[in-house]
């Protein structure tokens, strides 16, 4: 059986209250941090400062998912914080291979995220330059929206080019992810599982144990 990772999404977390919503889902693989800066999306959350004080306090992983214009520009410095993982978008990036190799140098996971519409052709052979890749399951910027079933079969073209070249990439998925539709995401071939409002709208270690219960007779 693959792997398979449950990542909350602090989006959905009480911001005031941010250090025990993290003690909170201690037993989650790695904690999703969302970055918007009003301008890649229309919806603002936080930046460096912030999230080095989360990096300090969690005691998770942090997998920070940058929805932020000017990727090549910024995402280094969420590396550099000392982030596991950091996830940039296509769609923002000019180069995201050499990106992706600097994120690598500096010692993190390097992740590209593409929106709903965004096809998964250009970026299929360049998938060994990347630890994860992130298809979004809805369109970047909020929390609490349904999930996007027709992105599947951009999932199963990642899931198909990645057992081609004998890697092991991740795929990610988020947006709508709740026990009713992490299946559906993990039979296409998604490994990593984003959920915010699944979690925190409950009792978070709950809540994360139930969609690993409902992930785990879908794996490849
Ligand atoms: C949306 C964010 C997601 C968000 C998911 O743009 O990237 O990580 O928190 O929230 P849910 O799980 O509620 O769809
Ligand atoms: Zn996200």
């Amino acid at each position: 059986m693959t792997a398979q990772r449950i990542n909350p999404s602090i989006l959905s977390a009480d911001f005031v209250n941010l250090q025990a919503e993290l003690e909170a889902i201690r037993s989650a693989d790695l904690v999703h941090v969302d970055v918007m800066d009003n301008h890649f999306v229309p919806n603002l959350t936080m930046g460096p400062p912030i999230v080095e004080r989360i990096q300090a306090v969690s005691p998770v992983p942090l997998d920070v998912h940058l929805m932020i214009a000017d990727a090549d520009r910024w995402a280094p410095g969420y590396a550099e914080l000392g982030a596991y993982s950091v996830t940039f978008h296509a769609e923002a990036a000019a180069d995201p291979v050499a990106l992706a190799r600097k994120l690598r140098s500096i010692g993190a996971r390097a992740g590209i995220a593409l929106k709903p519409g965004t096809a998964a052709d250009d970026y299929l052979e360049l998938l060994p330059e990347f630890d994860q890749v992130l298809v979004m399951t809805v369109e970047p910027g909020f929390g609490g929206q349904s999930f996007m079933a027709d992105m599947m079969p951009k999932l199963r073209q990642f899931a198909e080019a990645r057992s081609k070249l004998g890697i092991d990439v991740w795929l990610q998925v988020d947006g709508g992810i709740t026990v009713d539709t992490i299946g559906i995401a993990a039979e296409a071939g998604a490994d990593t599982f984003v959920a915010g409002s699944a979690v925190y709208g409950g009792v978070p270690e709950d809540r994360i144990a139930e969609l690993r219960t409902a992930a785990a007779g879908h794996s490849h």
